[in-house]
């Protein structure tokens, strides 16, 4: 086992009407609130007004920005920031999934610095302090609601990329299992596979960490038997508390102690995917991460095994690969770019992006043969 600091400050509050307490809670450190949400879900679905009586509940002076789009964009922040900025907010209000909680992660950020969003990303320049966040999850898949990474995507760059930082943990996280019935079985769907990937991400990555292996392999044993349920049972509070959770669990450090880094290769193809093509972030890795398995399945093989072992009862790296994706697709995932339209005609294009980006893991790196190789399996 590698030597490690566990740390994560997010004071996370789970379950049946937590929400009730987001009034007091925001309170804490003041009453000019950015409340900050995505394109509309949380009308529809009466989360919004849930949390404006809380923060009408302290007489708070809201300001709003909204319409944050799925893969978030760094524009959206900026408009974001000089709202926060102009009207010297105390506390940051977001009520989505990855793509707004990110966002709002940034907005933080470059409110506190005065600084250029893109540049807090890039790491040119080192933010020395935030404003508190505070998040009301409303989809299950990314942990952002307790962990330090943000992901953001620039039209100027052409680039999706992510950033990590000790101050980009939510001060608080509400997470209402409820606020998740309407989620669309699509994109429960993705963040399952997410979440899976996130503990993937961990185990294929650098350092013998046995007990952090074995969370990795519960938490997707809870998603291969949750999964499936809540497709069928959307409304099961049991069903989606465990998926939620288990979302969590996945990627607020759990996974990672003992080892020196996860891997996050999958992730950076995936990202490259969404960029060119707008795709949804879990429709990427069900993708992705079959033929990462198959590229590096000769790098890796005891790794495999050992995972096809504990998840499947196999010994064999072929019929490992063929169960995870037997499993996407149960769950109707794309595993081929093909299942999302993405044809020959745009494989050129692909391959340019990955060879312009250098799409890399942490532990296991890619030649510019692999870059190309695995756009192969992809299809
Ligand atoms: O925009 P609205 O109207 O809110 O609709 C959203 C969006 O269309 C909808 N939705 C959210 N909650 C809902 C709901 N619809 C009905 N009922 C609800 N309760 O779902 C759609 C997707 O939302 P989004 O926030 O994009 O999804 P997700 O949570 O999967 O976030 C994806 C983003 O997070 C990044 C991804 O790259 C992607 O940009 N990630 C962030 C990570 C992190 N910070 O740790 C790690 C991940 O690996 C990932 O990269
Ligand atoms: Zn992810």
């Amino acid at each position: 086992m590698e030597n490690f600091t566990a740390y994560n400050p997010t004071k996370l509050h789970f379950g049946k009407g937590v929400t009730e307490k987001l009034g007091e809670t925001a309170l804490e450190y003041g009453k000019k609130v950015l409340l900050l949400y995505g394109k509309g879900s949380v009308q529809r679905n009466g989360i919004y007004d849930k949390v404006v009586k809380q923060l009408n509940s302290i007489k708070a002076e809201v300001f709003e920005y909204s319409g944050i789009k799925p893969n978030p964009l760094v524009d959206d922040v900026l408009e974001a920031a000089q709202i926060g900025k102009l009207n010297n907010v105390d506390v940051i209000v977001a009520v989505g999934g990855g793509s707004v909680i990110d966002s709002a992660k940034i907005t933080a950020l470059s409110i506190a610095n005065s600084t250029d969003p893109w540049a807090i990303m890039k790491y040119k320049v080192k933010p020395k302090k935030t404003i508190p966040l505070i998040a009301v999850l409303t989809l299950a898949a990314t942990g952002t609601e307790m962990n330090g990474a943000a992901v953001l995507q620039n039209h100027k760059t052409n680039e999706k990329i992510g950033y990590v930082s000790s101050l980009n943990y939510p001060e608080h996280s509400f997470l209402d299992p409820e606020f998740t019935f309407t989620v669309p079985n699509d994109y429960t769907s993705y963040g399952v596979v997410d979440l899976i990937a996130h503990t993937l991400e961990a185990y294929f990555g650098e350092g013998e960490a046995s007990l952090s292996d074995r969370f990795v392999e519960v938490i997707i044993k809870e998603a291969m038997e949750y999964g499936p349920l809540v497709l069928k049972e959307p409304e099961n509070y049991e069903y989606r508390a465990n998926i939620m959770w288990a979302a969590t669990t996945a990627l607020n450090g759990l996974t990672n102690y003992g080892r020196k880094s996860g891997d996050w290769g999958v992730h950076d193809i995936g990202h490259n995917i969404s960029y060119l093509f707008d795709t949804p972030h879990g429709a990427t890795l069900s993708i992705a991460y079959p033929a990462w398995l198959k590229l590096h399945k000769d790098r890796i093989p005891e790794r495999i095994i050992k995972l096809g072992n504990q998840l499947f009862g196999t010994n064999s790296i072929e019929e490992t690969i063929e169960n995870i994706e037997r499993f996407f697709k149960s769950i109707n995932c794309p595993i081929r770019l093909s299942d999302i339209n993405i044809g020959e005609d745009k494989k050129d294009e692909l391959i340019e992006q990955m060879l312009a980006t250098k799409i890399n893991g942490m532990v296991h790196k890619f030649t510019d043969e692999d870059r190309k190789k695995v756009v192969e399996l992809m299809m």
